[in-house]
């Protein structure tokens, strides 16, 4: 069964079985010290982000807080309570990007796609981040969509890889 109202990696998936499925993560982790990142890492996996249904789920799991679970979460970069485009956009703004050129393609893709930073398109195709250096600054300005990694990007090429990736 389809599930239309949740934006999840596994989206044959019901909110039942990926409630199912979160359950089983827990119970395997729970026992074992330290295990509160790992077991978040892995529901962000599941879901694709963090939804509050699970972080309250893991929070009474594990006998923490919820607001001990919600600043963990908020202090790692990786960690996302928002609900992703289908495509993530991540710009580099690390410095060898940014004086050659990441500034001005941060600001096309912003305009290209017509979301700020954080932001997923309207049509869910889309979110754009930024990043501090993918390691590859000799050929910078350097951007990842999803996995692939795209060196020396230019501002004037943003809207055909956007439309690259949408066909
Ligand atoms: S600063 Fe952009 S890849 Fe290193």
């Amino acid at each position: 069964m389809i599930n239309e109202n949740s934006h999840t990696q596994y989206d044959v998936e019901t909110d039942e079985e990926l409630m199912n499925h979160l359950n089983n993560i827990i119970q395997e982790c729970k026992n074992k010290p330290g295990m509160l990142i790992p077991i978040l890492q892995q529901t962000q996996k599941l879901y694709g982000y963090l939804p509050e249904s699970a972080i309250k789920k893991i929070s009474t799991e594990l006998n923490i807080p919820f607001s001990e679970v919600a600043g963990i979460i908020g202090f790692y970069s990786f960690f996302s309570t928002k609900a992703k485009g289908k495509n993530v956009v991540r710009v580099c703004q690390g410095t060898a990007c940014y004086v050659r050129g990441g500034k001005d393609l941060l600001s096309a893709f912003k305009n290209v796609l017509k979301v700020g930073v954080g932001e997923t398109t309207k049509d869910k195709k889309f979110s754009l981040e930024v990043s501090r250096c993918f390691g590859a600054c000799g050929l910078a300005p350097v951007i990842t969509i999803n996995d692939e990694v795209i060196q020396r990007v230019k501002p004037s090429s943003v809207a055909e890889i956007v439309k690259s990736v949408e066909d």
